[in-house]
């Protein structure tokens, strides 16, 4: 008898769980929009703790370290004693520079997946920045799949792939950290291709009408947007949407880049525009779009992005411009850097230092005593100005981690530009980032 009930309520719970599953199915499958987000998400949420093993650690990394000063160590990171570097010295303990500056700006770093994959990087990104950059997973010629494009036969609508951006967007989203998307459109690092007949590699392959390069635009712009905020929710804060579309070198129209520029070659001058048009259709509200460039505080390039972003602003396409800030110990001159802050700041944007570095020529005490003071001068400057609201700074970042692997160390010519040395240890260099007493300030 027993057995008889135990199989009837065994049915009936049976019968209950296929109901409700079809009830599950029915809704995902009649759902919205934002229901796929949903599901897609979860799906990925499975792969990422699968696939991230090798970060799992880095993961933990920020709750051990209590880094990002508002969460007990306040002391380490604290604003009223400059003595950061006596400090380590004393005691080991190092601040962290997103830490000294939470309450004026995020702090960054450009990276790739493969410097994250050490788990002493990953540990010291993630206890010193709140802020990461793709140095290259998130630009075109990683991110497009040209083989996948052949075979979708769509000569509006090429095939991304973002699996070379994963392991920095997984390690953002997994410890808190926000990224800057570096970058949709520009004219370096896009592959030809992109632009011609058929996806034609062939050097001399016919371009397409500019009606289907703009189709292929948009539908760039709307599968990036929406891989990353489908599956890494939050962790985009800001989109370089144009890089680098001012070089009044050339003598153009404007000051418009025009030399080796297929998108202004295939589409025309409002080529900017369109890609802001696109990008603002499709980012999330509270994602800020950037126009970004190098030498951004020279003289003629300055009026023609200001005069460029000017006309982005009246049409609501634009939030900010980045400033990369590739700079030297002796250039810009510091008047050239404040006069080009405050004028931007005239348009009431967002200003971001995208790719702060300093060349350094050797690792002698006296080139790094200096770079440490341009260090201590060009941040004192940014945070006062942030301070005061008179310019708007919401990042600066750091163009790479340790010197050996900055873009400016070359076998021929070597460079020592950045915070930390090739075995991690902060440089004279990052003591002057945090205007450090020790620091000379000029
Ligand atoms: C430019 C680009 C960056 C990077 C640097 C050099 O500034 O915006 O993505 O390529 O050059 O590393």
């Amino acid at each position: 008898m027993k057995g008889l009930q135990r199989g009837i309520h065994r049915s009936v719970y049976c019968f209950l769980i296929m109901c409700s599953l079809l009830l599950f199915v029915s809704c995902s499958s009649k759902g919205d929009e934002k229901e796929t987000k949903e599901v897609k998400t979860d799906t990925e949420a499975v792969e990422t703790n699968v696939k991230t093993d090798d970060l799992t650690e880095s993961t933990n990394v920020k709750e051990d370290s209590e880094v990002h000063g508002d969460d007990g160590k306040e002391n380490m990171n604290s604003k009223d004693s400059k003595a950061y570097a006596s400090r380590y010295q004393e005691s080991g303990e190092l601040a962290s520079i997103s830490g000294v500056y939470s309450d004026v700006f995020r702090v960054g770093v450009a990276l790739s997946g493969f410097d994250i994959k050490e788990q002493a990087k990953a540990k010291l990104v993630a206890s010193q920045f709140n802020s990461i950059t793709c140095e290259n997973e998130m630009k075109a010629d990683f991110t497009l799949d040209r083989e996948k494009t052949l075979a979708l036969k769509d000569e509006e609508c090429p095939v991304i792939n973002m699996g070379n951006a994963d392991t920095a967007l997984k390690f953002a989203k997994e410890n808190g950290i926000g990224m800057r998307g570096h970058t949709l459109v520009w004219y370096s690092q896009t592959p030809r291709w992109l632009f011609t007949v058929g996806y034609d590699d062939a050097p001399d392959a016919p371009y397409v009408s500019r009606e289907v390069m703009l189709s292929r635009m948009e539908n760039y712009i709307r599968q990036v947007m929406e891989y990353v905020n489908t599956n890494y929710q939050g962790v985009i804060y800001a989109w370089d949407v144009v890089n680098e579309a001012i070089a009044t070198e050339e003598g153009e129209k404007n000051g418009l880049r025009i030399k080796n520029n297929y998108w202004y070659e295939v589409v025309g001058e409002d080529y900017i525009e369109m890609a802001f048009t696109y990008a603002r259709k499709y980012a999330e509200p509270e994602q800020k779009l950037f126009y970004n460039d190098y030498g951004t505080y020279e003289k003629s390039k300055l009026f023609a992005i200001f005069k460029l972003v000017e006309e982005l602003k009246g049409k609501g396409l634009i939030d900010g411009i980045g400033m990369q800030d590739h700079m030297q110990i002796e250039y810009p001159n510091l008047l050239d850097y404040q006069y080009a802050l405050k004028k931007y700041a005239e348009l009431g944007l967002e200003i971001q230092i995208t790719e702060l570095d300093i060349d350094a020529p050797d690792d002698t005490k006296e080139t790094q005593a200096k770079l440490a003071t341009r260090y201590k001068v060009i941040l004192s400057l940014l945070e006062k100005y942030a301070r005061e609201g008179e310019v708007k700074i919401t990042n600066v970042t750091f163009w790479g981690l340790t010197d050996d692997r900055s873009w400016l160390n070359r076998a021929d010519k070597p460079s020592f530009p950045l915070l930390f040395d090739r075995n991690l240890k902060p440089k004279e260099a990052f003591f002057g980032a945090l205007q450090d007493e020790s620091v000379n300030s000029y």
